[in-house]
């Protein structure tokens, strides 16, 4: 059956005879508050199997032969929490279980692979019957955090690319969306009190091809935004497949495209910041926000309109990469380091955050933060996502606070997949399926009190080279598929002890359904003429992976 991300039990019974199979007259029933679950699944089969799947309730349709059953199981949710699940199938009918609607949404995306490829089409081919073999699966997540990144200021994703990528994550159990919303080189969300920041901001003269030692620039204007609908229309898109959409307003460096808005928020008595565009260059860019009163209102405006957007219980506030040169030069940052009796240019930083820690905390949210939120010390409320390795993470957990895993060295999707020259603009150490797979989220020897602040783990998409879907396709599949079973399945705790030929012998049967569901993944023998990039230089251009 050879599901992705595996079960924590399967058993196959061997009574062939006993199949089941979904007809034309295949009812889908469910218990009161699984309608939307039946709902998303009836909509699902039936586009793939041209069947209408009459509604009734559970009881009924436990009734009619060949039918699916949604209900819910109090003793799972007890004992197992709101995303388990179980799922029965037999001559009866398939009939699904779960501790709560995101388990029932996950049985039912289980029994979505159980009927083969084909169900991942949105219109039905000639095919063999829609059987499946009597089985019985026991189903919960390892991780409360499955989470994706999905950088779209780099490169702007346009919206039915995002939604047609909730899809994706749907697919593999993924259940947090995090979406990297503004940066230097684009501010992506429509804020009405401050139009400039997607007239302005929103788009950029050009862009670099590659990284900068190739000195490749492209002549092609780059941009766009999401209006608040749209993603009012994103977060209900992901809802409904229980999804959380995280957004992340990088503050205080990372900053560029909204002072080349309004230059005002930038260290004017440093910089001309008038003189600003948008950023058309990648790295770490110097231009940083000033830290009046006036820019803390002026984000708490923003804040005001993304909170009323998102209702996420986390916020994510950057806080990465945030260069201190113009606050050491700038006699404004200096007098605010004094005024508020300060060590440093890093104590200013975490002054900043903790601003927003405790701004978002008296709205009810939280503040999720890189983990640069540790320097100068971490806002009393805050979570950490740890990307430079597993340090920060550890830090933070001792220390009580929460920590999503997303180690660049492990999860970050943008790095080159395999050693081969054909690997487009081969960014960053070779992080090929395997590894991926063998990334274990708690590292060793963490306290058992520490680990339990590990919400899970989160692989990261940042698009500098890669500016449209074909390219978030090939470099996220399939080590979605690998990261969404690390952080879903049991696997052994030691990655030396995880059975790797196991898993892709299941990738054989999973790369039918992602070609099924149109994702143009990197394949097992490389990338395909019209995947490279002949000629891009990457980064580092020797490729050695550095000490873990
Ligand atoms: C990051 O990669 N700068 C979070």
């Amino acid at each position: 059956m050879d599901l992705i991300p595996a079960p924590t039990r399967l058993h196959e019974w061997d009574r062939h005879e006993w199949t089941f199979e979904l007809t034309a007259t295949s009812r889908i029933g469910a218990d009161h508050g699984a309608e939307g679950v039946a709902r998303w699944l009836r909509s699902e089969l039936s586009a793939a199997t041209g069947f209408t799947f009459d509604a009734c309730a559970a009881q009924q349709a436990t009734q009619s032969a060949n039918s699916i059953t949604l209900s819910f199981d109090e003793r799972l949710r007890a004992e197992r929490g709101r995303e388990a699940y179980t799922i029965t199938v037999d001559v009866y009918g398939a009939r699904l279980a779960g501790g709560g609607r995101p388990g029932l949404f996950y049985a039912a995306q289980t029994l979505r692979q159980l009927l083969g490829p084909r169900a991942f089409r949105r219109a039905p081919i000639p095919g063999e019957p829609w059987k499946i073999q009597s089985v019985t699966i026991e189903d919960a997540p390892r991780f409360g955090w499955r989470g994706v990144l999905l950088d779209v200021s780099r490169h702007f994703l346009p919206k039915a690319d995002v939604l047609r990528f909730v899809d994706q994550l749907a697919a593999h159990k993924l259940n947090v969306l995090h979406l990297h919303l503004t940066d230097d080189q684009g501010w992506r969300i429509e804020i009405e009190r401050y139009p400039r920041l997607t007239e302005v901001g929103a788009w950029r003269e050009r862009s670099m091809v590659g990284f900068r030692a190739g000195e490749r620039r492209d002549d092609r204007p780059h941009g766009g935004y999401y209006t608040k609908d749209d993603l009012r229309e994103i977060v209900a898109y992901a809802a409904k497949r229980h999804i959380t959409v995280v957004p992340e307003i990088d503050l205080p460096g990372h900053s560029q495209a909204a002072i080349a808005a309004y230059p005002e928020l930038g260290n004017t008595d440093v910089v001309d910041t008038a003189a600003l565009g948008v950023w058309t260059d990648w790295g770490v860019n110097p231009n940083v926000l000033n830290v009046s009163e006036r820019t803390l209102r002026f984000f708490e405006g923003v804040l005001e309109e993304v909170l009323e957007v998102f209702p996420s219980e986390f916020v994510h506030l950057g806080g990465d990469e945030c260069p201190k040169d113009q606050w050491r030069a700038s006699a404004a940052a200096q007098a605010r380091i004094k005024e508020l009796g300060l060590a440093d240019e890093d104590g200013l930083q975490s002054w900043f955050i903790r601003h927003f820690d405790r701004w978002l905390a008296e709205r009810g949210r939280r503040l999720i933060g890189w983990d640069e939120i540790l320097e100068g010390g971490l806002a009393p409320g805050a979570a950490v996502s740890s990307w430079r390795g597993y340090a920060g993470g550890v830090a933070a957990a001792e220390a009580g606070h929460d920590v999503v895993m997303c180690p660049e060295q492990y999860v970050y999707l943008d790095h080159r997949q395999a050693a081969g020259e054909d690997e487009p603009i081969p960014v960053g150490y070779v992080r090929s399926l395997e590894d991926v797979y063998r990334f274990e989220p708690v590292p060793a020897g963490l306290g058992a009190e520490a680990a339990a602040h590990v919400l899970g783990a989160q692989a990261n998409l940042w698009t500098e080279f890669m500016d449209d879907a074909r390219d978030v396709d090939y470099r996220a599949f399939p080590r979605l598929a690998a990261f969404a079973e690390v952080v879903w399945s049991a696997l052994p705790a030691d990655p030396a002890d995880r059975d790797f030929a196991d898993f892709e012998r299941r990738m054989a049967a999973h790369y039918p359904r992602l070609d099924a569901l149109g994702v143009e993944y990197r394949r097992p023998e490389g990338p395909r003429p019209w995947q490279r990039r002949p000629g891009v230089l990457g980064r580092p251009v020797d490729g050695r992976p550095p000490a873990l």
